[in-house]
């Protein structure tokens, strides 16, 4: 994560900065910085949000027509003014902003250190300014060429900007695997981790490709060449005003891009959390309340709406692996039932918005009642977020469309953190079992865009069913709140009945209602339930319901049995859910738009319900 801007031209640099910094806060927020030049480089940071930065910044000299600004979720040391960014070289010429991870920064740093080098800070981000540095001024080169050189000797991700005193009619970008957008305004440029900053100055941009280094001169205009140092033809974009409009990014609907964005959400919620080489999970925001959580008598989960699906998966999860009991509330009804709460409980709470009137209210009952709470939000720095003692941000970025998509498989991996986590923690796995799932866990994010190439054959059955006016979704154990999330998405966006049951449970009640007309969506993708979901089907079968099986690519019995099947990988039956809700979400999306209703924008829903 971390959001980085810039600015060259003839206005005051440093307004422009702080707004663009807070239109990108939701990307980071434990500790924000500015980097402006005049006659000197003035650089401000401070730990916490923006608004933090603007106080502690007062009335100190702001002035200047160049500048450049972050605002950080670390990665690399603890969120403080030390670590924060911007970051000098060692002789202060130089100043870099950086969005990412340098993977080889400690091999780096060693020769650095070997060579007089100190550093200031634990980031990896010192460590590539003092190596762009070391490199121009051993070969007394021009600020483009150092930075060039200096990335073609680091592995890892970056968006950078760099600032140079001694060259001060310039900035230098460049850009690997994190977003970096340069915008083209009139006698003046703009560099942006996304164009939300720039949309209102400018309609011209260019996104800058992998390995692409571009140099933003007044008056040279923009330069891009690539780490060969050819030179690259930039490509501008003209864009709509309207920020909404580049936030689609060419899709039509923002559920349809939320939903492609998932292999990329789910990385950045395990980022800095999950490392597979070295075998470990840390949740930051647990870390202080680890012993604490893992010794509760029980946990309570109280959340809304598709937020109260993860929940019901974090039971599974939080059960099956840590041993913990759990209960999982409609925050509506806990709040008004007089439920029994003690200090020995912990009540977490789950929203996206973190705005959620009854889980706000939820959480502050159960804090005046001494329980410990624990927020696991979206949006940075929301009121659930202020309230609680302790959480985690999914990380998951804006999620515009009302049927909540990404922040579900978010909010469930990051569940899969914190069942890992205590599990760990209390030693209720071994330490191979940990091991597995943590590997199977770094694998997610590829398994999740293999899931969506099933999007052509979920398009396919769609318009087999487009027209029903009911619809029956079935699953056991880790798929049963899959099988309720599928439902509730059809009828969110969709207006068709449709409702989610525990599989076995069908035979006291629905069971009444199958018949040639009733699709059935049976999610079968848990191989210790198989043969028992098989069963079901064949009851379902024997009256005639028309069976659509989501099943592990290569299941040959289910293949016969089902009118329609849908492949996805396979994964540990704990990590399911983030598989099978896939085509659940690209299913009631095609029969949206194919009933020609608003998938944005359904009737009489909200995404953020601040009202009981
Ligand atoms: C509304 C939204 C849902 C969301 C629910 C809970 O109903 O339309 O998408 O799941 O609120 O919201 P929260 O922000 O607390 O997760």
């Amino acid at each position: 994560m971390c959001g980085i801007v810039g600015y060259i031209g003839s206005k005051e640099a440093y307004p422009i900065l702080i707004k663009g910094l807070k239109r990108l806060e939701y990307r980071g927020y434990d500790s924000a910085g500015v980097a402006i030049l005049n006659d000197s480089l003035n650089v401000y940071k401070k730990k916490g949000k923006v608004n933090d930065l603007i106080k502690s910044i007062g009335e100190s000299n702001t002035q200047g027509k160049t500048g450049i600004g972050h605002t950080r979720w670390a990665t690399h040391g603890i969120p403080d003014d030390n670590n924060a960014h911007p970051h000098m070289s060692g002789s202060e010429r130089l100043v870099i902003i950086h969005n990412g991870i340098i993977e080889n920064y400690s091999t780096i740093k060693i020769w650095l250190e070997s060579q007089g080098h100190t550093f200031k800070s634990e980031t990896d981000t010192e460590v590539l300014i003092h190596l762009i540095e070391e490199i121009q001024e051993e070969g007394g080169l021009l600020i483009e060429e150092a930075v060039r050189l200096a990335l073609t000797k680091v592995v890892g991700a970056y968006a950078i900007a760099v600032i140079d005193r001694l060259d001060p009619n310039k900035i230098v970008a460049a850009r690997k695997s994190s977003p970096l957008v340069v915008g083209i305004g009139e006698g003046e440029f703009f560099i942006a981790s996304d164009a939300t900053p720039i949309v209102e100055y400018t309609n011209q941009v260019v996104y800058l490709d992998d390995n692409e280094i571009a140099v933003v001169s007044i008056e040279e205009g923009l330069k891009v060449m690539n780490i060969k140092k050819e030179i690259q033809i930039p490509l501008i974009h003209e864009i709509d005003l309207k920020i909404e409009a580049i936030e689609k990014e060419g899709y039509d609907y923002f559920m349809h891009k939320e939903i492609y964005e998932q292999p990329t959400t789910i990385a950045d919620c395990m980022r800095g959390r999950l490392n597979v080489q070295e075998g470990w999970v840390r949740l930051g925001g647990l870390s202080q309340y680890k012993n604490r959580i893992s010794k509760a008598n029980r946990i309570i989960i109280v959340a809304c709406g598709t937020s109260w699906h993860s929940g019901l998966i974090a039971e599974y999860l939080i059960e099956d692996l840590a041993r913990i009991p759990v209960e999982v509330e409609y925050a509506s009804e806990f709040r008004y039932r007089n439920p029994i709460i003690s200090e020995n409980d912990v009540v977490i709470a789950i929203s996206q918005s973190g705005e959620t009137a009854d889980t706000l209210a939820a959480l502050e009952l159960a804090k005046r009642m001494g329980a410990l709470t624990f927020g696991i939000c979206n949006v940075v720095g929301s009121s659930i977020a202020r309230v609680t003692d302790a959480g985690s941000y999914i990380h998951a970025g804006p999620e515009i469309g009302v049927a909540s998509t990404k922040a579900f498989t978010g909010q469930v991996t990051l569940l899969s953190l914190l069942a890992l986590s205590l599990a760990n923690e209390k030693g209720t796995i071994s330490r191979s079992q940990y091991q597995e799932y943590i590997t199977e866990l770094g694998q997610i994010p590829a398994k999740v865009k293999a899931a969506l190439s099933c999007n052509e054959r979920v398009k396919e059955i769609s318009t087999k069913i487009q027209n029903t006016t009911n619809a029956l979704y079935l699953g056991r154990g880790y798929n049963f709140p899959v099988a309720l999330e599928g439902a509730l998405k059809l009828k969110e966006i969709s207006y068709i009945h449709a409702e989610g049951y525990p599989a076995a449970e069908m035979k006291h009640g629905p069971i009444a209602l199958i018949d040639e007309n009733m699709p059935v969506f049976v999610i079968a993708t848990n191989v210790s339930a198989h043969e028992k979901i098989v069963s079901n089907i064949q009851e379902v079968k024997a009256r005639k319901g028309v069976v659509i099986a989501v099943v592990n690519e290569g299941d040959k019995i289910l293949e016969k049995i089902a009118d329609y099947i849908i492949e996805i990988p396979s994964t540990l039956e704990p990590f399911t859910p983030l598989l099978s809700v896939i085509p659940m979400q690209l299913l009631s999306y095609h029969i949206a738009v194919m009933r020609g209703c608003n998938v944005d924008q359904p009737r009489n829903l909200a995404k953020s319900v601040t009202v009981e």
